[in-house]
């Protein structure tokens, strides 16, 4: 039996680094528009909770889904990956990474983990835990943002790149191909991309993900003008606005955005900016964009990679795309 090895962790983001790329954030985004919020400050350590809880709805689909994928066909990803190091981007608990896991050390073959997102407490948590459940894996844990800091990933060995839960999907157009591109630039021949991605469906099921009964996604919304209030001093009055999220047909996403309810001056010192609502004025906070399995493959390739397998579930809610580094 191997020991029980202790997750290093590799810290990209220096303490100041949050508060810094949120005044550029908030300064770019609030003042143009549509205003925006970047999703990387949707999770805190409240929101991150939040987030798990959405992945517990009954009306959240995409989850269960591709959960189902992993538990069906880990064994064919990881054996047609060949992979020994499993990289993950924004890892969140990992919670359905263990499938993978799983069939990795069936087959004998992982010798490394390496975990990347943002919000470090998590991060922390679920590096300790899976190192407990997987004794002798190396768990490498990176605090990094995966726009900026994709060329500190852990190198050596052949590598797979699991993004999975369809965050790719919350990236904007431009940015997503930016990523993919600069993913396959740094991957090394024979590197191979896992990428998980909802796929469009009908409009009262896509709506009712992002609108459940209970109102998670609405808190977890929200809780971005929490952040903003908290670490800029802002004064946002969260129950002055309303949840309205939408299906944008034309770019099929789902957009969500709150509303002022009422006209209202925002100040946020910290960005050195005050904000004049009209009723009406929206802050779009996310998008979650839905796929069609030729629309990912025309992605992949565009960025330089290979499409080997794709796997959806029975009802074809959510596909898994592996991608390999020619
Ligand atoms: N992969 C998990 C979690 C998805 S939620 C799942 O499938 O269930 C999205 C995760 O990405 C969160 O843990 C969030 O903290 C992280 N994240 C969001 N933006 C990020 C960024 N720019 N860089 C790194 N991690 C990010
Ligand atoms: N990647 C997930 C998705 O787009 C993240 C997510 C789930 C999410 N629920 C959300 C993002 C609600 C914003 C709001 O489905």
């Amino acid at each position: 039996m191997s020991e029980r090895r202790e997750p290093e962790m590799c810290v990209l983001l220096e303490s100041d680094w949050a508060r810094g790329s949120l005044v550029d954030d908030v300064r770019r985004g609030l003042t143009r528009h549509p205003r925006t919020l970047p999703p990387r400050w949707l999770y805190d350590d409240h929101g991150s909770a939040l987030f798990d809880r959405i992945t517990r709805l009954p009306e959240y689909y995409p989850f269960n889904a591709e959960r189902a994928i992993l538990a069906a066909h880990a064994d064919e990803i990881v054996s047609a990956s060949g992979a020994t190091t499993l990289v993950e981007l924004g890892s969140g608990t990992s919670e359905k990474t263990r499938l993978l896991l799983d069939a990795f050390t069936g087959a004998g073959q992982l010798t490394r983990f390496a975990p990347v997102d943002v919000s470090e407490g998590t991060l922390r948590e679920a590096a300790a835990q899976i190192a407990d459940a997987y004794p002798g894996l190396e768990v490498v844990g990176v605090v990094g943002d995966f726009t900026l800091h994709l060329a500190h990933l852990p190198r050596g060995g052949r590598r797979m790149v699991a993004f999975l839960g369809g965050t790719i999907g919350n990236l904007y157009l431009e940015e997503r191909s930016a990523f993919l591109g600069a993913l396959a630039d740094l991957l090394e021949p024979g590197d191979s991309v896992l990428l998980g991605t909802d796929l469009v469906k009908s409009t009262d099921r896509l709506i009712a993900a992002y609108n459940d009964e209970a109102g998670v996604t609405e808190e977890f919304i929200r809780n971005s003008l929490t952040v903003v209030n908290r670490e800029l001093g802002a004064d946002f009055d969260p129950g002055a606005f309303s949840y309205i999220p939408f299906w944008d047909a034309h770019m099929e996403r789902i957009d969500m955005r709150l509303r002022a309810e009422v006209p209202q001056r925002v100040n946020v010192p910290g960005a050195d900016l005050v904000l004049d609502l009209a009723v009406g004025e929206e802050i779009r906070v996310e998008i979650s964009t839905k796929f069609r399995v030729s629309k990912i493959a025309a992605e992949l390739e565009a960025a330089g990679l290979d499409v080997a397998r794709v796997w959806t579930d029975e009802p074809g809610d959510f596909a898994l795309t592996l991608a390999v580094k020619p």
